[in-house]
C-alpha cells in the first residue's frame, strides 16, 4: 500500500541515484506542488538545488516576501527574482484574456531562462508536475504549458533543453498534500489554495496597471483573511476576487460615487474540472463586503458569482 513515508523514502534513494552531483534549477511558484517537489529533491541533494521563486507583480498581497520567507526558513538555497515591471511593461495596453497569457508566459521565459544561466553547469530542470497534469496536459494551463505553446517553433530558450526530473509525476493533489505533511510543509502552503500563474492579471477584467494590482491586492486580501478566520478556507477550493471594467454609481454621506465593482468568487471542486458555487453564509458576505467598501478607496460595490463551472469557468478570463 502507498503511503506518504515510503513514497518519501524511494523517491529521496531514487533523486540521488538519478542526479548524483549534479546541479538541478527549480521554479517555485509558491504553491503546493512546487513546494513539495522542491523539499524532496532538496533532501535528495541538498545545496545543488537552485530554486527561483519570480516576482511578476501580479501575486496576492505580500504574498511573495512571505512564501520567500517561508522558503528560506525551510532551508531551501531560493533566489527570489524582483521582475514586477518587465510584467507590466509587457502588459501595457492588453485586454485580451488570451494575449495577457502570452505576454506573461514570454516574460517569465526570458527571465527564468536569465536566471537559469546564472547557475553554472546546471544539468536538470526539476518540475512539479503531478499525476493530472500529465493526463490532462491538454486541458491544464500551468506554467509548463504555457512555456511549451511558445517556443515550439525555433530555439528553445536554453533551460529547457535541460533533463528534467519531475518526482510527483505520478501522485494527485490529495498524495502530493500528504507528501508535504511529511516533509512538514509550512502549514500555509501545504493548504493553500490553486492560483493561476499568471495571477491577478486574469483577474482584473481588462488591461492591467500596478494602481489596479494594488486595488484588487487589498480586496483578495479582505476576502481570504476573512475566509480563514472563519475557518471556512478550507472548505472552498478556491476562492478570489475579480475586479471588472465598469463603475458604478454609489452614494457617501451626501456625495455621489462613480466607482469600481468587484466580484468574489469562491468555490467548491475536486479537482477544478467542474465545480459549484460554494454557499458561504450571508452573514459572511455581508461582512466581507462591508469591509471591502469601507477600506478599499475606489471600490463601491461588490458583487458574489453564482456560477458554476460547467458553463462558467472558475476564473473569468
Ligand atoms: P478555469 O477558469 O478554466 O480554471 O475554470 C480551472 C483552474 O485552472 C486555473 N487556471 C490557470 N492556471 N494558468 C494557470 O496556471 C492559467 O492560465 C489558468 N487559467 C485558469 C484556475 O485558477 C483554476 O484553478
Amino acid at each position: 500500500d502507498w503511503t506518504p513515508d515510503q513514497f518519501v523514502q524511494t523517491t529521496i534513494d531514487d533523486l540521488k541515484k538519478q542526479i548524483g552531483d549534479d546541479k538541478v534549477i527549480l521554479g517555485l511558484s509558491g504553491g503546493v506542488d512546487s513546494s513539495v517537489a522542491a523539499m524532496l529533491i532538496h533532501q535528495a541533494i541538498g545545496q545543488n538545488l537552485y530554486c527561483i521563486f519570480v516576482d511578476n507583480g501580479l501575486l496576492r498581497k505580500d504574498e511573495f516576501e512571505g512564501v520567500l520567507e517561508s522558503y528560506k526558513h525551510m532551508g531551501l538555497n531560493v533566489k527570489g527574482v524582483d521582475a514586477k515591471q518587465r510584467f507590466y511593461d509587457a502588459l501595457e495596453g492588453l485586454t485580451d484574456p488570451e494575449a495577457k497569457r502570452k505576454a506573461i508566459g514570454k516574460v517569465f521565459v526570458d527571465v527564468f531562462d536569465t536566471e537559469s544561466h546564472l547557475v553554472e553547469n546546471a544539468k536538470w530542470l526539476a518540475q512539479g508536475t503531478i499525476y493530472p497534469d500529465v493526463i490532462e496536459s491538454v486541458s491544464v494551463k500551468g506554467p509548463s504549458a504555457t512555456i511549451k505553446s511558445h517556443h515550439n517553433v525555433g530555439g528553445l530558450p536554453d533551460f529547457m533543453k535541460l533533463k528534467v526530473v519531475e518526482p510527483l509525476k505520478t501522485l494527485f493533489k490529495d498524495e502530493v498534500r500528504l507528501v508535504g505533511k511529511t516533509l512538514h510543509l509550512d502549514e500555509n502552503i501545504l493548504n493553500r489554495h490553486p492560483f493561476p500563474g499568471p495571477g491577478l492579471a486574469i483577474r482584473i477584467l481588462g488591461d492591467i496597471t500596478p494602481e489596479k494590482v494594488a486595488i484588487l491586492q487589498e480586496v483578495d486580501h479582505i476576502f481570504i483573511s476573512n475566509l480563514k478566520k472563519s475557518g471556512l478556507y478550507n472548505e472552498v477550493w478556491q476562492a478570489g476576487a475579480m475586479l471588472l471594467p465598469v463603475q458604478s454609481v454609489g452614494v457617501m454621506g451626501d456625495e455621489r460615487t462613480y466607482e469600481r465593482v468587484v466580484a468574489l468568487r469562491a468555490v467548491t471542486s475536486v479537482d477544478g474540472m467542474t465545480a459549484d458555487w460554494a454557499h458561504l453564509p450571508y452573514e459572511f458576505l455581508a461582512d466581507v463586503s462591508n469591509e471591502i467598501i469601507n477600506k478599499v478607496k475606489g471600490v463601491n460595490r461588490v458583487v458574489y458569482d453564482i456560477s458554476s463551472k460547467p458553463p462558467a469557468t472558475i476564473e473569468w478570463e
